[in-house]
């Protein structure tokens, strides 16, 4: 196969929700689909048994929550899929704005019964202010919901989206029998397995079908024929520019527990979605063809399983073929490296990869000076910049009580912060040369002190700091001696040595501004290679 054509079957794309909402089911299911059956299980299983994956992820089992994300890649009906986990919960939602980076679509799911939740909203905010072109799945329909012409609506309204019925339920809850497909103008009626372990049976015939009457009552009969013909006459326009810009979502209703309408769903969506898209880059874009390899680094985990105690960096491939041994320009530091443990990932199983396509997601073992964001290039003048640092909503002090501990407890930070477990800041004018963290969520320093005490022998203590909102300041050359700083607001610098202000509350933040209006004030970090 030709490089455009291997490229050209690359489907990335991550699954969306707020927790509970039945993310992990849908994968889980896809997998089933994709032939994966062995592990389809696992998806589950590790949301379970966290435990015997890895000492720090004690912490996920005991709340849980999904932490980690996880990367599963299967092949499916000619297309090479690569399916992002991201952690459902809001703590730990840097974590999947950074996954998000690495993937060309979304399937967001939502709670057919509960309609958009908090955090399905805050991630679809950010899709859309990356251009991501969203699918929306509404699960649950094997139970009660809400009405389908409302929850279309809500999307309307409050996500501010065009939405599209792909198909329509046929009943609901314990009736719910089927979807009407409107592309195809056929019925797909469902038959339930015990627990939604294997594929469901479907039988696919007309709407005006006898059978399909049989096997629904009246009310509902009617009511799907009145909606679906309502539908048409509303006529909303399809266009697959629309989906693709991320203006239109495409809605897909079905049940992913009893399998209902989850094959449908991934047959449209790989057949809808975009392969992987050429990139920007500041010096120009990237064409996923282009003759040398280059990718980024999205994630970083170290010590995911006790089994292999080592660093992995998630890379995505941006353009051209990736090579085992191959040797590319680490472009951060200018050195010259040669990648020879690349790994394809299935949860926690790992296999070597000898070659990758732009689309890809591959994990690099054991190169200590990767960070989050850096760019891997055959050629030296491609560099991306996709990772933004978003503003931390929380802080703390993290002191180590233990001074002889203190190289140990040292080498766990600089690792941890490394991996983008949490930021760190330094404040002007700071006496104490204690580290102050800055995380989007509490439950991210739980994380820190959990991974230094399991992995570095560290235990430490937290001080909350008051800070809750944290802006970066621009020019970053301004005169910080010139700037009016209110009492409680104090000034700082990230790890880049990019200069911060840092609020207690709203209120200042607004009194701030209005005393410095020669500055401005961002809730975007600037790119964290300001050295390239
Ligand atoms: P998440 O990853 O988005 O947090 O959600 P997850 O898939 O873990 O699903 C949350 C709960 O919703 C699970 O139940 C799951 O079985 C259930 N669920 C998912 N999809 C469907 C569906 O289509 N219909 C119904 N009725 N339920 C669904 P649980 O009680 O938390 O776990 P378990 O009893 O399944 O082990």
């Amino acid at each position: 196969m030709s490089l455009t054509e291997e490229i050209s079957r690359r489907r990335t794309f991550a699954i969306i929700s707020h927790p509970d909402a039945g993310k992990t089911t849908l994968t889980e299911k896809f997998l089933l689909y994709g032939g994966a059956v062995h592990l389809a299980g696992s998806v589950t299983a590790r949301k379970n048994q966290r435990s015997t994956t890895s000492d720090w992820m004690e912490l996920e089992r005991k709340r849980g929550i999904s932490v980690s994300s996880t990367v599963l890649q299967f092949e499916y009906g000619g297309f090479a899929v690569n399916l992002l986990d991201t952690p459902g919960h809001q703590d730990f939602s840097e974590d999947t704005y950074r996954v998000l980076t690495a993937v060309d679509a979304v399937i967001m799911v939502i709670d057919a019964g509960k309609g958009i939740e908090a955090q399905t909203l805050k991630l679809f905010e950010v899709c859309r202010r990356r251009g991501i072109p969203i699918f929306t799945f509404m699960n649950k329909c094997d139970r009660p919901t809400l009405e389908p012409l409302a929850l279309l609506d809500e999307l309307e309204r409050v996500l501010g989206i065009g939405a599209y019925p792909m198909n329509w339920p046929i009943g609901s809850g314990a009736f719910f029998k089927g979807v009407f497909d409107r592309q195809e103008r056929k019925v797909h009626l469902f038959e339930r397995t015990p627990g939604g372990k294997y594929r469901a049976a479907v039988s696919i015939r007309g709407l005006d079908d006898p059978f399909v009457r049989t096997v629904t009552d009246e009310p509902t009969y009617e009511k799907v024929v009145e909606e679906v013909e309502m539908l048409e006459m509303a006529g909303e326009g399809f266009t697959l520019d629309g989906v693709l810009r991320g203006e239109i979502t495409p809605v897909f209703f079905g049940s992913a527990g009893t399998n209902f309408g989850v094959q449908l769903m991934l047959d449209t969506f790989l057949k809808l979605s975009a392969p992987p898209a050429a990139r920007e880059t500041p010096t120009g874009i990237v064409p996923t063809d282009h003759d040398a390899f280059s990718a980024f680094v999205f994630k970083i985990q170290a010590n995911m399983d006790p089994k292999h105690r080592d660093r992995i960096a998630f890379v995505r491939v941006c353009s051209g073929k990736f090579t085992r041994d191959m040797s590319v320009t680490h472009i951060r530091t200018g050195k010259r490296l040669r990648l020879s443990s690349s790994h394809k990932l299935m949860g926690q199983d790992r296999e070597t990869v000898d070659e990758a396509y732009a689309g890809d997601i591959i994990g690099l073992v054991g190169h200590s000076e990767f960070a989050i964001g850096d760019t891997l290039s055959e050629q030296a003048d491609i560099v991306y910049r996709e990772i933004p640092r978003f503003p931390p909503e929380c802080f703390s002090y993290l002191h180590n009580p233990v001074s002889s501990n203190f190289k140990r407890f040292r080498t766990g930070l600089d690792q941890l912060m490394q991996e983008g477990v949490v930021q760190s800041f330094e404040l002007m004018g700071a006496v104490q040369n204690i580290p102050l963290l800055g995380a989007v969520g509490p439950l991210q320093f739980e994380v820190v002190q959990a991974r230094l005490e399991a992995e570095y022998g560290c235990e430490t203590r937290l001080e909350a700091a008051p800070w809750t909102i944290c802006r970066w300041i621009e020019p970053q050359d301004a005169d910080l001696s010139r700037i009016i700083v209110p009492n409680g607001v104090r000034l700082g610098f990230d790890t880049d040595r990019q200069p911060v202000a840092l609020f207690p509350s709203e209120w200042l933040l607004t009194f701030f501004k209005d005393k410095n209006e020669s500055i401005t004030l961002s809730d975007l970090a600037p790119v964290n290679h300001a050295e390239v």
